[in-house]
């Protein structure tokens, strides 16, 4: 037997109606924000990611050589991706431009519940501006897909990246030694940020200020302390998703954010019953058209786990509406199978999900089969029911049995469905 790569997964029916149930709501809620959707390649050049993702995520690439010798990579998140198309392709269209993407992303890490080799994420990116309005519609957006799930325990926290970059500049560290020392922070590794701190030549005193800053934690009273744009724009943003009526949403100066490529607003989301990988979302603004030979655009964006957030809402206990097909169509003899085929397929043209018996079984035996693939009703094509131009709807839940003429049957069916 061969077995699926390790970190992959398979999804059977039952688990794929969930998950399209959930993607389907989530997609509709985009549309309702004004968002609509993009694809790009599942793989790019390798460049791509080493370069405009950070560094890192370069160890956790699924990077390769094509027959012609190109160094590529499946990527591991899509917002390197969708600038490169904006820069190249969508720069034009009137801002702000508001965009969603769904599929999967691939990650060399070490897989555990929660975290995977191949993965799924539901995110969205808008170009436009870097006023508050920009960044509380894109935390609005994340917040009210959450939402729409009926995820009931999750919290979003607010930082603003610009805020420890701004105390590392003031602590003597240059911009590119920088990203070591938030990669560290964003773990909360707080012994090895010092280390590094203290090898930068940073002073105790700004140390305690930084680490400091990172558990600055509560709502929007935590920034009474702090001035500056960073300070301002946050407070702003909080104000917006208030007034939108956001209340899952406060101030976390500690967020840091693994990619390298953010700029001012950072926020993520966790749902705290999944344990150790309990980030839902992850997200913020950033300016990367300019890396890409594009103008400077500044640009704000979020990425949702999708198979985390379907792991969140399981653990706590709800369920997707059931699928089950709408009717069973089943012949009681040979005779009958041809009218069985003109009546499913009847049904199946008035937009009923419908089936019919492929195995020519019994009556016994196929009410069984019914039940067991949760089908609503059985409609049973019987030789005497026929002489009357009828057939027999049988309730499977009920048991209840109703004759209808078979000009009737479809709008039968449909009505009972309501
Ligand atoms: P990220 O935080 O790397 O951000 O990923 C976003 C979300 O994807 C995480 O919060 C987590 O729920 C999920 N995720 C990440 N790795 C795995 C994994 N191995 N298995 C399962 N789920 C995983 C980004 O990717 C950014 N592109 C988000 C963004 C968009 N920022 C601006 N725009």
């Amino acid at each position: 037997m061969i077995q699926r790569p390790r970190g992959t997964r398979d999804f059977g029916p039952d688990e794929m109606e969930r998950r399209r149930y959930f993607e389907f709501i989530m997609r509709e809620q985009c549309h309702r924000f004004g968002f609509r959707e993009i694809a790009t390649p599942i793989f790019e050049h390798t460049e791509l990611f080493t370069t405009k993702s950070g560094p890192g995520i370069v160890e956790e690439l699924y990077s390769f050589k094509d027959k012609g010798d190109r160094d590529i990579a499946l990527r591991p998140e899509l917002t390197a991706s969708v600038v490169r198309f904006f820069v190249n392709e969508l720069a034009t269209l009137p801002r702000p431009l508001k965009v969603f993407y769904f599929g999967q992303m691939f990650r060399y890490e070490r897989p555990q519940s929660g975290r995977y080799r191949e993965f799924f994420q539901f995110g969205a990116e808008l170009f436009g501006n870097p006023l508050p309005e920009s960044d509380a519609e894109i935390i609005g957006l994340a917040c009210s897909m959450l939402e729409r799930t009926g995820l009931q325990e999750y919290q979003v926290r607010i930082g603003h990246i610009g805020i420890l970059r701004g105390k590392l500049t003031d602590a003597g560290i240059a911009p590119e030694a920088a990203q070591p020392i938030l990669q560290k922070l964003d773990k909360k590794a707080y012994p090895e940020a010092e280390e590094l701190m203290r090898a930068a030549g940073v002073d105790a005193e700004h140390m305690q200020e930084i680490v400091r800053i990172t558990g600055t934690i509560g709502g929007a009273e935590v920034l009474d302390g702090f001035e500056g744009e960073a300070a301002q724009h946050l407070r702003q943003v909080i104000s917006i998703l208030a007034s939108y009526g956001y209340t899952k949403v406060k101030i976390d100066l500690g967020v840091v954010r693994g990619l390298a490529y953010y700029t001012g607003m950072v926020f993520e989301a966790d749902a705290p019953k999944l344990g150790a990988e309990k980030q839902i979302c992850g997200g913020g603004s950033y300016s990367l058209s300019e890396l890409f030979g594009g103008e400077k655009v500044f640009s704000t964006g979020f990425a949702i786990g999708f198979d985390r957030t379907l792991l969140a809402i399981e653990k706590e206990g709800s369920m997707a509406p059931a699928f089950g097909l709408d009717a069973y169509v089943v012949a009681t003899s040979d005779a009958m199978r041809p009218t069985a085929f003109q009546v499913v397929a009847e049904l199946r043209r008035s937009g009923l999900m419908a089936d019919v018996d492929l195995m020519r079984r019994s009556l016994g035996k196929n009410f069984k089969y019914a039940d067991a693939v949760h089908v609503r009703r059985v409609v049973i094509i019987g030789e005497k029911e026929m002489e009357q131009g009828s057939a027999t709807i049988r309730d499977m839940a009920t048991g209840q049995q109703t004759l209808v003429p078979l000009e009737e049957l479809a709008r039968a069916l449909l009505k009972m469905r309501e």
